[in-house]
């Protein structure tokens, strides 16, 4: 099965990080979201990002306007998915969304198309329930921002063939980047699993007056780390934190529900980088936090 095609629904941060990384390895991708508006912002900061690494000669040789030729645009998911070989669904974190949107790419694929879903934490057998065909479809999981992230969790659902997952462990190579492979569909599957407790933590620390998010990441930084949790959390999109933790109460424990700082954050729409505060105050861009 080889993959040339790649359709990306939803243009977020994340989906339009997917059709980037996908377009420097020359596929040809189609990205889809609800309006050519929102399609034409996430195809300035492809641009963007992609001449940061033109200018490093990080583009084998290609230029930033020839990347860019490799992504079209679609606002109807019948149009991006019609020839994919490969559909990543990248919009927000919630099942009946995702469940509705696998549903009508069902409707438009071909048979041996495979579908993956780029969910943070839920899991792929719940999404993929109700379709006819569920041995083609798996969890292919980018972190943020993919075209630097080494990262991709390929996760089998209880139903994905064996090939499926061959398929998307050999193609997340081509992509020059490292396949873990998760062999138990659970929520969070391994990387945000792991980082869950420190998440429910780092909220609580906070909720608690512990100490103050600057003086956190100040410790996590003096170790050599790009950025604290804080400024990692705002950076990933409080939004995003809110829906895990939520999803984390729900299937592992209620505790994880219980951070007020986070849902405060999330409800005054304080998102982080993409609203221009959370945490911090991201108004004048990164926050300084000298060590
Ligand atoms: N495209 C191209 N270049 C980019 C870029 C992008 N999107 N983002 C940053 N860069 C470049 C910068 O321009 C800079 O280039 P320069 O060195 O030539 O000036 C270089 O990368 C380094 O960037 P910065 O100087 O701004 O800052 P850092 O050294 O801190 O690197 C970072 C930025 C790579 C984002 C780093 O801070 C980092 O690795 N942070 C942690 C990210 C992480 O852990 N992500 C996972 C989150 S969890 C997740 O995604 C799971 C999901 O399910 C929620």
């Amino acid at each position: 099965m080889e993959i040339k095609n790649v359709a990306v629904l939803g243009s977020g941060t994340m989906g339009q990080g997917i059709a980037e990384v996908f377009a420097i390895y020359g596929y040809n991708v189609k990205m889809e979201d609800i309006s050519e508006e929102i399609l034409n912002k996430a195809l300035k900061k492809i641009k963007e990002s992609l001449v940061k690494l033109e200018q490093k000669g990080q583009l084998f040789g290609k230029t930033s306007d020839e990347v860019m030729s490799r992504i079209s645009t679609f606002t109807t998911i019948e149009e991006a998915v019609k020839d994919a070989d490969l559909v990543i669904e990248a919009v927000p974190e919630n099942l009946d969304l995702k469940k509705k949107v696998f549903s009508e790419v069902e409707k438009f694929v071909r048979k041996e198309t495979i579908i993956a879903s780029n969910t943070s934490n839920i899991r792929i057998t719940d999404i993929a329930k109700d379709l006819k065909y569920r041995d083609r479809v798996a969890g292919l999981h980018f972190f943020n921002p993919p075209v630097l992230m080494k990262l991709v969790e390929v996760i089998k659902a209880e139903e994905t063939s064996d090939e499926v997952i061959d398929v998307l462990v050999d193609l997340v190579k081509k992509i020059g980047k490292y396949p873990l492979k998760v062999m138990k569909d659970t929520p969070g599957f391994v990387v945000n699993r792991i980082n869950a407790p420190e998440s429910l933590l780092f909220c609580l620390y906070i909720d608690n007056k512990v100490a103050t998010p600057e003086e956190i990441d100040a410790y996590f930084k003096s170790q050599g780390l790009p950025m604290g949790p804080y400024e990692l959390m705002d950076y990933v999109g409080i939004d995003i934190v809110y829906d895990s933790l939520e999803y984390f109460a729900k299937t592992l424990n209620p505790c994880y529900g219980k951070c007020n700082t986070i849902k405060e954050l999330y409800n005054n729409k304080m998102l982080g980088m993409k609203t221009g505060k959370g945490f911090y105050d991201w108004s004048k861009g990164r926050p300084l936090i000298d060590v």
